[in-house]
């Protein structure tokens, strides 16, 4: 196996090649350095077939979308991620091969709920659910601290000692190191309860990222051609999260909401499906069309896409031009089917 760290950053990009077929697959590209991954590719004579982000990012833009429209490779990431345009939805236990290596992905929740780790051969890409002596942090919007803990010890600690950790972060000059060297001394992890677990994540007050309004949600909604003004995290945070439960009573009460479907229109066909009488306006162009709109200003709006994320800012959007009544369906489409609620296609 051909496998490079890319970046000899703190921000972690890791090559990974089949050296009999030339296939290579990218995990966490950066938007920013797709130029020198394009020309490390070609040095290495590789044909680019998987780029995988082992979850959505906070801290810098992804360079998942402009690496699938330069090379045509598949984009894969959790079934829990926000965003449109995912060609692969993996889930725990997934696999895929890439020539004769084979992609094992396990699902780690907690510092997002997309969190995921890939296993190839006795190397273990751990996103930032595990880092060199730490953890990703869980205080970002869908952070778990408490799943965190049970996906590295239950799911990761359970793997051989001598797998090898490479993380998607590192600022301390670290390349790797094992699941053995992590299970005895990682400083967050080792002799913690899960309870102590808790209680430290929670109390981190580490200041957010200085680019996390312009990656999360160009992540989140694959919009990162500066189109969208994106709401502020505080306007988001003022967005009314209903449940699918209380969203399907208040459909089948005497004055139902107006269902706004801001997701692309091959996802509202697609898979998931979409609530029967939903209106579908991409997230995209929503501040042109919100005019049409204006008719149901006095009525309830629900906006609804996959994971409940990118219609958050569809709601804030929307309360910003002055519509009162918007409330957001939490975990979208995803917790809509979990719950097992009617759907059309
Ligand atoms: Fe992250």
């Amino acid at each position: 196996m051909l496998f490079h760290e890319l970046n000899r950053a703190g921000c972690k990009t890791y090559l990974a090649a089949c050296e009999q077929t030339n296939r290579a697959a990218l995990v966490d590209p950066l938007k920013d350095r797709v130029d020198r991954y394009l020309a490390v590719l070609a040095y290495h004579r590789l044909t680019l077939d998987l780029i995988i982000d082992s979850h959505t990012h906070a801290d810098h833009r992804t360079g998942v979308w402009d690496l699938r429209e330069l090379t045509g490779a598949k984009v894969v990431m959790h079934r829990r991620a926000p965003a449109p345009h995912i060609d692969i939805h993996i889930d725990e236990g997934s696999q895929l091969e890439l020539g004769s290596l084979h992609l094992q992905f396990l699902h780690t929740p907690g510092h997002t709920p997309d969190s995921t780790c890939i296993r190839i051969d006795d190397r273990l890409l751990t996103g930032d659910t595990l880092l060199i002596g730490g953890t990703g942090r869980t205080d970002f919007p869908g952070g778990d601290p408490g799943a965190q803990y049970d996906a590295i010890t239950k799911k990761l600690f359970a793997l051989p000692e001598s797998v090898r950790v490479f993380p998607a972060h590192d600022y301390r000059g670290n390349i790797c190191s094992t699941i053995g060297d992590e299970k005895r001394a990682n400083a967050r992890v080792a002799g913690r309860s899960r309870d102590e677990y808790i209680t430290l994540m929670n109390n981190l007050g580490m200041p957010l990222p200085a680019k996390i309004q312009e990656a999360l949600q160009a992540n989140e909604s694959a919009i990162d051609d500066d189109s969208l003004k994106f709401p502020t995290l505080a306007q988001l945070s003022e967005v009314r999260q209903l449940e699918p439960g209380e969203v399907d009573s208040r459909l089948h009460s005497a004055n139902p909401p107006v269902l706004l479907d801001v997701r692309e229109a091959e996802e509202f066909s697609g898979e998931l499906g979409h609530i029967s009488g939903s209106i579908l306006m991409p997230l995209r162009h929503l501040p042109q069309r919100a005019k049409e709109l204006d008719k149901f200003r006095d009525r309830e709006i629900i906006a609804i896409c996959r994971a409940g994320v990118r219609s958050t800012t569809a709601a804030a959007i929307l309360g910003g031009l002055g519509f009162e009544h918007v409330c957001n369906l939490k975990g979208g489409m995803l917790d809509w089917s979990d719950a097992k609620l009617p759907v059309e296609r």
